[in-house]
């Protein structure tokens, strides 16, 4: 060990070297993107049509337990419609996080990168870094986003053939709801007409605090409002006559009419409890994520990422969200219920969240057509602490389905509760911890 003083000339020096011998722009650069925060593979992705792209970051895994041809691969897909994958990789789940200065990054203990290969996407073509060639291109439903999320997978796969044969999970938030359900189900119907060496070996399927099927979904917030003593009785009414104008409107099928009526429950629900966000009711401000965007605009970081230089990265799409508005009130239960038939699908919901929360999962979840569903609802919950004895939440779980409820967390559950989303995703795609006990033969480890 070196005398102290002698560490801290040594220091100096370090610190004095760049600034002598680069120009600024360099030594920015290598403070701004540490190379060990840097993804193991990153860029664009085709995908028809003709000249389109997905963004793509792609994060080996740091400390697999499985050997590395069979260690799982996960793609996580933002919500908004149109809020990009990025937000995930910096703020939520990722190696690394933007710090509140936008211009350093600090390492995350919890990443989803520890145990697995972690794939973020901007999703849809027109989000984040995957700018569109022409408006025209932009999805505008769920078929072309699962056409796009396939395509870019297989894009994925012959750039790096050893990934294909790695047990893949389809993981999201929010609006993922929508888009892992049709990816997934569109995977698993591809699967079958194509031959092995193409098919995407698809494994399971992880929603957080999702929207799958409006209709159900939008009739519960003056209930999750009212039981938490946000709003009287009367205010629930009012919420209420609001929510049953969306719920008409759906089944009229006015699907943009439809989703104006369900903004206007959020916009009221927000007016009438001041909240910060009603993405997390214990915030007394929102979600910090504008620094990822800081972050991400400057040159240094689009040039190490591999992302265009000439896209001004937004956190989420207007362009997208325009797009998508008519989707907004469609139901993907269709193909939520064809996976929780041939695959395993993990709903989790952070507690504090009025969007897409607990009691909205469990409105459709109560109404899907599956077999298991009895004896699902039949199951126990069991309570859940994490490895230090903290409580993290409720496991509920049968056959395909697991559904875990996330103490501590609103709407983006990584960000408020990492230790405990950590666990919960090695858990649930291993078949460990509180997803071993019972041995449905259902983990990798098992069914690899
Ligand atoms: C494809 O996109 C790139 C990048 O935007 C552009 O430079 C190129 O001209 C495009 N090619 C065609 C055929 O549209
Ligand atoms: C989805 O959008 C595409 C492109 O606009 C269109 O061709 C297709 O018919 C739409 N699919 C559905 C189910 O609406
Ligand atoms: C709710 O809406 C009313 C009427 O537009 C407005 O005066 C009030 O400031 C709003 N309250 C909050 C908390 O946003």
């Amino acid at each position: 060990m070196a005398p102290p003083l002698a560490r801290l000339v040594l220091v100096v020096l370090a610190a004095a070297v760049p600034l002598l011998a680069a120009p600024a722009a360099a030594a920015t650069a290598a403070t701004v993107f540490p190379k060990e925060a840097l993804p193991t593979k990153s860029g664009y992705l085709p995908i028809p049509p003709a000249n389109a792209s997905l963004f793509f970051a792609f994060y080996e895994a740091t400390d697999p337990v499985t050997p590395p041809a069979s260690t799982p691969l996960l793609l996580w897909l933002q919500g908004g419609p149109g809020c990009s994958g990025l937000v995930g990789n910096f703020f939520e789940l990722g190696p690394y996080f933007v710090n509140p200065d936008g211009e350093t990054l600090s390492r995350n203990p919890f990443a989803w990168n520890r145990r697995f290969g972690l794939l973020f996407i901007d999703n849809p073509l027109g989000t984040g870094f995957s700018a569109a060639p022409s408006p025209a291109d932009i999805p505008t439903n769920q078929s072309v986003v699962a056409a796009h999320i396939l395509a870019a997978l297989q894009s994925l796969y012959s750039l790096d053939p050893t990934l294909r044969a790695r047990p893949f999970f389809l993981t999201g938030e929010s609006y993922a709801g929508k888009y892992v359900p049709a990816a997934g189900a569109h995977i698993l119907d591809a699967n079958a007409a194509l031959p092995e060496a193409q098919r995407v070996n698809l494994r399971g399927v992880a929603i957080g605090n999702g929207l799958t099927h409006p209709v159900a979904q939008v009739a519960t917030h003056a209930d999750s409002a009212y039981f938490l003593g946000l709003v009287n009785a009367r205010q629930k009414r009012e919420l209420e006559s609001l929510q049953s104008e969306a719920v008409s409107l759906t089944l009229a099928e006015r699907w943009v009419a439809a989703s104006d009526a369900r903004g206007k429950v959020l916009a009221r629900l927000q007016n009438l409890t001041g909240l910060a966000t009603l993405y997390d009711y214990a915030k007394q401000r929102d979600y910090a994520t504008d620094a990822v965007g800081v972050f991400l605009n400057r040159a240094e970081s689009k040039s190490a990422l591999g992302a265009r230089g000439d896209v001004a990265w937004e956190e989420c799409s207007d362009a997208v969200g325009a797009a998508m508005h008519g989707d907004v009130m469609r139901s993907v239960v269709p193909q939520a219920e064809s996976l929780l038939r041939r695959t395993r699908v993990l709903l989790y919901q952070g507690v504090r969240d009025l969007r897409d929360g607990v009691v909205s999962t469990e409105a459709w979840l109560a109404g899907v057509r599956w077999d298991g569903l009895r004896a699902f609802q039949d199951a126990q919950r069991a309570v859940w602490r994490t490895g230090d004895g903290e409580l993290a939440g409720y496991v509920q779980r049968s056959g395909a389905l697991a559904h875990v409820v996330v103490y501590g967390a609103g709407h983006l559950v990584p960000a408020d509760n990492g230790r405990a989303a950590q666990e919960m995703i090695e858990g649930w795609v291993l078949g460990t911890g509180p997803f071993g006990r019972v041995g449905h033969g259902d983990g990798v480890r098992s069914a690899a």
